[in-house]
C-alpha cells in the first residue's frame, strides 16, 4: 500500500460505566456525611474551634455547572459515608487491571466500528489524568490485551490528554513512523475527586473513549481528515493534584486533600476561556479556516457556561446545542474523553465536507485543538 502520512480519524469507541449518580442521589450522601462531621464535631464547633460544613444541593451544582448526572465504576463505595471513593475487589498481576479493561472496551468499540484487525495497528497511546500505576505502563497492558504487535507508552496531560494524544498520533503518520494509533483515554475521575469537597464533589464522572488515528491511505472510505492540530500549556496552580509516588514517604499526608484534584473553580473559569478562544481562532487563522464556518464544536466538558463563553467568541454569535453538543449533563466532567464523547455521539448528521474542531482544556494549563473535515 502507497502511505500518504496524511493522518485522519478512522474511527471512535465509548465504554460508559453502567451505574449513575444523580446530583440528589450525590447531595444526600454528601448532606449526610456533613451532618454526621458536624455532629461528630459539635463540642469545637460550639467553642468555636472548628467550622461547622455546609450542605451542597442540587440547584447550586446544576446551575453553577450544568452537570445532571455522572457514571461511576463503583456507586456504592462513592455515596457510602464512611469510604466515599471508589473501590472494587483488589486484582491479580495476571488479571487485566480496571483502567485497562476499560480502556480495552473503548478500543473495541472503535475497532470494530471499521472493522479494523488490532495486528494492522501499530501503537498504543493511553492518555489520560490519571495511571493506575506507574509501570508497566498501562498502555503496554492494553496492547498486549488487544494483540497488537508495536509500541504503546502512558502520556498524562490532564484534561487535554486525549487530544494531546491525537497530535502526537498524527505526528507519527506524518513522519511515517506508524500508520494505525490507537488513542485510549480510560478516565476513572472517581479516584481523584474529593467526594467530601462541596466545592467540588459533583464534578467529575468515569468513562473511556478510543481514537484511531490512521494514515489516509488505509482508512475506511468515511473517515475524517485531520485539516491541523495545536498544542499549548502555561503553568497554573488553579487546578493541582500533588498525589505522586513520593508522597509515601510521609504517610501522615498520603491522603490529605491536595493529593486529590483541586481547583480554584472561579479563577480557572476566568483565565481559561480567553486562552482557549484566543488559541482557537489564532490556529484557525493560520490554517486558512474561517471560524465562524465551522459546522460544530466538540468542546472540553467541564462546564457549560465556560463552553457557552467559548463557542461564541469562535462561532460569533451564541451556539446552537447542535452546534456545540453537551454531554457534560449526563457525563460531567470526564477531564480528557470529554470531548471525545461528544465528538463520538454528536456527529453522525454531518455531511461529507463539513468541518469542526475537537478541542480540550484543563489543569496545566493545557489547551489542544484539533480540526477535522469530513470526508465520504
Ligand atoms: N452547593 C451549594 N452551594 C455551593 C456549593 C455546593 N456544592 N459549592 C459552592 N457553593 C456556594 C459557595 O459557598 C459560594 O457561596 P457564596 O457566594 O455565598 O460564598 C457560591 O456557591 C459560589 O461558589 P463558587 O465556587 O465561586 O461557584 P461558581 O459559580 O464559580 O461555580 C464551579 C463553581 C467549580 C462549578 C465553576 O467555577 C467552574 O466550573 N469553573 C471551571 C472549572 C473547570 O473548568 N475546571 C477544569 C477542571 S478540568
Amino acid at each position: 500500500m502507497e502511505y500518504t502520512n496524511h493522518p485522519v480519524i478512522s474511527a471512535t469507541g465509548l465504554f460508559t460505566p453502567r451505574e449513575t449518580i444523580t446530583n440528589a442521589e450525590l447531595v444526600e450522601s454528601y448532606n449526610n456525611y456533613v451532618e454526621r462531621y458536624n455532629d461528630r464535631h459539635s463540642d469545637a464547633i460550639s467553642q468555636g474551634e472548628a467550622e461547622p460544613l455546609q450542605p451542597s444541593s442540587v440547584e447550586f451544582i446544576e446551575k453553577a455547572s450544568g452537570i445532571k448526572a455522572r457514571h461511576v465504576i463503583s456507586k456504592a463505595s462513592v455515596l457510602d459515608t464512611e469510604t466515599m471513593a471508589p473501590r472494587w475487589p483488589e486484582r491479580g498481576d495476571d488479571e487485566l487491571s480496571i483502567m485497562a479493561e476499560i480502556g480495552v472496551a473503548a478500543a473495541r468499540d472503535a475497532l470494530a466500528a471499521v472493522g479494523r484487525d488490532p495486528a494492522d495497528v501499530d501503537a498504543v497511546l493511553c492518555a489520560a489524568s490519571n495511571m493506575q500505576r506507574p509501570y508497566p505502563a498501562m498502555a503496554i497492558e492494553i496492547q498486549q490485551a488487544l494483540g497488537i504487535d508495536g509500541f504503546g507508552f502512558d502520556m498524562n496531560v490532564a484534561c487535554s490528554s486525549a487530544t494531546f494524544g491525537i497530535q502526537t498520533a498524527a505526528d507519527y503518520i506524518r513522519a511515517g513512523n506508524a500508520r494505525s494509533v490507537l488513542v485510549v483515554s480510560p478516565e476513572i475521575t472517581s479516584g481523584h475527586l474529593n467526594w467530601r469537597d462541596r466545592d467540588s464533589h459533583f464534578i467529575f464522572g468515569d468513562v473511556a473513549t478510543a481514537v484511531l488515528v490512521e494514515d489516509s491511505a488505509m482508512a475506511p472510505r468515511e473517515h475524517w481528515e485531520i485539516l491541523g492540530t495545536k498544542l499549548k500549556t502555561v503553568f497554573s496552580n488553579n487546578i493541582r493534584n500533588n498525589f505522586g509516588f513520593l508522597n509515601r514517604a510521609h504517610p501522615e499526608t498520603s491522603d490529605a486533600p491536595d493529593k486529590l484534584f483541586v481547583q480554584e473553580g472561579r479563577k480557572v473559569f476566568k483565565e481559561v476561556v480567553p486562552m482557549v478562544s484566543a488559541m482557537i481562532l489564532e490556529e484557525a487563522e493560520k490554517l486558512l479556516i474561517d471560524p465562524q464556518s465551522l459546522d460544530r464544536l466538540w468542546l472540553h466538558q467541564a462546564n457549560a457556561g465556560m463552553n457557552r463563553l467559548i463557542a461564541q467568541r469562535v462561532l460569533g454569535h451564541e451556539a446552537s446545542a447542535t452546534e456545540s453538543p453537551t454531554v457534560l449533563d449526563t457525563y460531567g466532567n470526564t477531564s480528557s474523553a470529554g470531548s471525545i464523547i461528544a465528538f463520538h455521539l454528536h456527529r453522525s448528521d454531518l455531511l461529507a465536507g463539513d468541518a469542526g474542531l475537537i478541542c480540550s482544556f484543563g489543569a496545566g494549563y493545557s489547551v489542544g485543538a484539533v480540526f477535522v473535515r469530513k470526508v465520504a
